[in-house]
């Protein structure tokens, strides 16, 4: 299945693992940030695509101990990811599931962390996918999403062109994003206002982009 606006698996793996590092850098960062202060659980990549963050993530030392899920509505994406996972001896770590954001395949209060990059731009319903997060993780767990602002600096945008273009991936559709205003909206919206914050840094590349960071409190 190809969704909209997306490459096939082949394509997107080869953009993913030669020209997102910068970005991968970023949100690998801001899990262990956040991984510290928790016990090692369960952490779900939600439309992980070829597995390259989750990969990341269980070669992270700090991260070990804890289990890993991949999941993607597509399974030509995961399969795209399973031999790296192989050649890595990485299959007991990071498990692949094919699923869907808006109704996660997980009972409720059963993950540490849920995070999602660059996903929910192609959620249809963005306000359901992010009550799904909330759904499944334990109390005092956590979610977190990145992705880019429609509202995104020109000049950003422009060097975003260009990392793509040094792989021979075409420019992003910047149309389908939300603005950072939109995305603080949806978490009002979604009633997640008390236990999340949204924020976007002013420079560097986490600037193309906000930040959604959704603490459940312990006593949910
Ligand atoms: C742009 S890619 C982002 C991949 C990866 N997270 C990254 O940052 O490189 C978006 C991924 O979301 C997946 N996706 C789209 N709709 C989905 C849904 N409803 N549930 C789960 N995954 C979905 C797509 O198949 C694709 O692999």
């Amino acid at each position: 299945m190809l969704l909209k606006n997306l490459r096939p698996a082949d394509e997107y793996d080869r953009f993913a693992s030669q020209a997102l590092e910068p970005w991968d850098v970023l949100f690998v960062t801001r899990i262990r940030q956040i991984a510290r202060d928790l016990p090692p659980g369960a952490l779900v990549d939600i439309g992980t695509a070829t597995v390259v963050v989750p990969v990341r993530l269980a070669a992270d030392h700090v991260l070990k101990g804890w289990h890993f899920i991949g999941l993607d509505l597509d399974e030509t994406m995961l399969e795209g990811g399973r031999p790296r996972i192989e050649a890595l001896g990485l299959s007991d770590t990071i498990e692949l599931k094919v699923g869907d954001a808006l109704d996660l395949p997980f009972a409720d209060n059963s993950l540490t962390m849920a995070v999602s990059r660059a996903t929910l731009h192609h959620l249809p319903d963005k306000l359901k996918s992010l009550t799904e997060m909330y759904r499944v993780l334990q109390p005092g767990g956590v979610g977190l999403v990145h992705d880019m602002r429609r509202d995104v600096a020109p000049d950003l945008l422009e060097k975003f062109t260009q990392m793509r273009a040094s792989v021979g991936y075409p420019p992003t559709h910047v149309e389908e994003k939300v603005t950072l205003e939109e995305a603080r909206a949806l978490v009002i919206e979604a009633g997640l206002d008390h236990c999340t914050v949204v924020t976007s840094p002013s420079s560097g590349m986490g600037a193309l982009g906000f930040e959604i960071l959704i603490k459940k409190p312990l006593l949910a």
